[in-house]
């Protein structure tokens, strides 16, 4: 029987050189399936603004939006440790509503939150609330405006910068870091140079685990990008069946006798 993940499972896993595997889940469908795939780590993330909601970025993505969909995981949800995304605008203003929306978070079921970017008084904060955080560095979505879309972060010269983020961020205490859409090479050097765990996406194969969009893992996005690889038609595979029951119905093959009260 497996074992319900923690901070320290996923430390032990780290030192151990086992790879942390995180998918991301928004309700009980997708929380019940990766955790019974046996994942070590949920992630409620903000793409749920995009993949769930239909919008072009995570801008408009609430804390209440997340800590409904959280809801649903942690009730579908028995072994994969929990982190739930801190959207936009819930930790940038100040450290205060930094800690706020954390706690709101933990009190809906998360069991660690993740951030983007160089917030560090943030995270020591958050951290020293006993709430564990995860860091995300790299090609951060919450700020596409400013990297003027979803592009490679940390190319040349600028590997420096994001190592320097990355450090910061463990300095304030993560207990693990995203490395988003940044050269593998520069992947392979912060995972080495750092003492907690990397998670890449985009990031190539050195990072000390990886994390993938639900839809993109399962085939169900309608965009396949670069970093994704879809494990199972799945779009196909629902697709073919829902016009099979339209088919049916139609026809009068379905519902039948059998299917009678
Ligand atoms: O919101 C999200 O899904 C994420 C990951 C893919 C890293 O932040």
């Amino acid at each position: 029987m497996s074992e319900k993940v923690t901070v320290r499972t996923i430390a032990k896993k780290h030192t151990a050189g086992e790879k942390i595997v995180c998918v991301t889940a928004y309700d009980v469908l997708s929380g019940s399936l990766a955790d019974s795939a046996g994942v070590d780590v949920i992630l409620v993330g903000d793409s749920l603004g995009n993949v769930v909601l239909g919008h072009e970025t995570t801008h408009g993505v609430e804390l209440e939006d997340i800590a409904y969909h959280l809801g649903a995981v942690v009730r579908s949800v028995k072994n994969a440790f929990l982190v739930a995304d801190m959207p936009f605008g819930s930790y940038q203003s100040s450290v205060g509503a930094a800690v706020d929306a954390a706690v709101e978070l933990v009190k809906a079921g998360a069991e660690a939150v993740k951030l983007e970017g160089a917030y560090t008084e943030e995270i020591a904060a958050i951290v020293k609330a006993g709430i564990p955080v995860m860091g995300h560095v790299g090609m951060t979505p919450q700020s596409v405006l400013a990297f003027g879309g979803h592009v490679v972060q940390g190319k040349g010269k600028d590997g420096d910068a994001v190592l320097s983020t990355a450090r910061k961020v463990q300095d304030a205490g993560a207990f693990s870091i995203v490395l988003e859409l940044v050269p593998a090479v520069l992947a392979a050097r912060i995972t080495k140079e750092l003492t907690v765990p990397t998670i890449g996406i985009g990031a190539g194969p050195e990072c000390s685990g990886e994390i993938q969009v639900f839809h993109d893992v399962l085939g169900l996005s309608e965009t396949e990008y670069r970093h994704t690889r879809a494990f199972v038609a799945g779009r196909e595979l629902l697709s073919s069946g829902l016009q099979e029951y339209t088919r049916a119905v139609r026809d009068g093959t379905f519902p039948t006798e059998e299917n009678s009260s």
